[in-house]
């Protein structure tokens, strides 16, 4: 079957036809994947598409890395769901916390969204304290504490950015402005005493990429401390791609709780929270703050993220090196164009915005970027054998299977695809 008819029966059988939003924006259909190996996806309609997406992320090593197809052949064989604790999650959580928090502890879950949900949990059950804040364009998953959107006023209680979460839930959370400090110290000035913690993507990557300011990180770390909050970096994204200290190290700020996914399963679901141990100990059953999880530790996502963090402590300056490469060739390709652009990366995470020259540094300014255009950018590139995000608001991603010849492919059907995005 193709794409075509594989989706008409799939709207018969999911919401919108798909499991997760953001595929159904790939147009007319999504396309439904064959098989993978290194930067290339093969669709079932027979196409070979350049995938600058990865999964949204985790594949930083690209599909199939011979190390970790190997782990998880090896891990197969010994069964994969013990209800009981493997040699592996001690492992895999010793090379995490020497990178991410030295002599600290880290509890293991299945996605980002679970790390976020119980890395908020444990900061309120640490300072007592309800209310949390979090920054408008920013995303930390698909739970009712941060599906919140910013009320009347920056750094004002938030309001529900999804149907189903009740107000009085999202009126717990406070939205403040990316990059902007005013705006989180005005939400410290008013409730200063209530907040739990700062949640913030370090490096936004849910609407573009947008780096955070000179001295942004910083602020944060001297507003949470001198109010007695916490700060939580979510770095599912960042963690393992920007460095293998993820932004804490990139950045120099250390945050006291880190939210982890993505890369450190190797592209097996998983999702982890880091801290030092006096904050650990409040997780079950050490403590009193509840987290629980029958796939939590999964022996496959164990073994692949072992032999991931194992490649990418020797292979992931590639991965920045191809990204330098691709945002070279668009921006030769977008001024040879002729049009306003701005590009932002943050070494293998990148993000052209269309029909703006100013500078993109928070949500609203990623927003009234040309959406429309990126979209007609998106499909042409789709023809010309490139797989970039369907929407203006992702990343695109490197891997460090993106070799040159990749990197000048994409340079080829950048210049063809923008000519013809442009196209009346
Ligand atoms: C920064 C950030 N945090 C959390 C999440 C949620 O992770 P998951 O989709 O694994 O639940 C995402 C997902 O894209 C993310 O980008």
């Amino acid at each position: 079957m193709g794409s075509r008819e594989l989706y008409r029966e799939a709207k018969e059988l999911f919401p919108g036809g798909v499991n997760s939003p953001v595929r159904a924006l790939v147009e007319p259909e999504p396309f439904y994947v064959a098989d993978a190996q290194g930067p290339y996806l093969y669709t079932v309609d027979g196409e070979k598409l350049l995938d600058m997406v990865l999964g949204y992320g985790p594949l930083i090593l690209g599909h199939r890395h011979p190390k970790v197809e190997e782990a998880l052949r090896e891990a197969l064989r010994r069964g994969w769901l013990y209800g009981a604790p493997s040699p592996l999650e001690v492992e895999l959580a010793k090379k995490i916390l020497a990178h991410v928090k030295p002599g600290g502890m880290i509890r293991f879950v299945n996605t980002g969204t679970e790390a976020t949900m119980t890395a908020i949990r444990l900061a309120r059950g640490y300072t007592g304290r309800k209310l949390i804040l979090k920054f408008d364009g920013n995303y930390h998953g698909s739970h009712d504490q941060v599906l919140v959107a910013a009320g009347s006023a920056a750094g004002e209680l938030g309001i529900p950015s999804s149907s189903g979460v009740p107000r009085e839930v999202a009126s717990l959370t406070l939205v403040a402005r990316y990059n902007d400090l005013h705006s989180v110290e005005e939400a410290f000035r008013r409730h200063g005493d209530e907040i739990a913690a700062v949640i913030v993507e370090p490096v936004a990557a849910n609407m573009g990429v947008v780096p955070p300011l000179p001295g942004f990180l910083e602020g944060l770390r001297r507003v949470t401390r001198s109010h007695g909050a916490l700060l939580i970096f979510d770095e599912v994204v960042t963690g393992f791609r920007i460095s293998l200290g993820g932004a804490q190290k990139y950045y120099g700020v250390e945050a006291d709780i880190v939210t982890l996914g993505k890369a450190i399963g190797g592209g097996m679901p998983i999702g982890a929270v880091a801290a030092e141990r006096r904050i650990m100990e409040h997780l079950s059953p050490a403590g009193k703050v509840f987290n629980a999880g029958t796939f939590n530790a999964h022996p496959l996502a164990m073994a692949a993220g072992i032999a991931s963090l194992e490649a990418l402590e020797k292979e992931l300056p590639r991965a920045s090196e191809a990204m330098k490469e691709v945002v070279e060739a668009l921006d030769e390709a977008a001024s040879r164009a002729g049009i306003e652009y701005t590009i932002n990366r943050v070494e293998s995470m990148a993000q052209i915005f269309l029909g703006t020259s100013g500078p993109v540094e928070n949500a609203e300014q990623a927003r009234a970027s040309n959406h429309r255009l990126y979209k007609r950018l998106h499909h042409y590139m789709r023809i010309q054998g490139v797989f970039i995000a369907p929407s203006q608001m992702e990343a695109l991603f490197t891997s460090t299977a993106h070799t040159s010849r990749e990197t000048e492919l994409f340079q080829e059907a950048a210049t063809r695809a923008l000519k013809r995005a442009l196209e009346p």
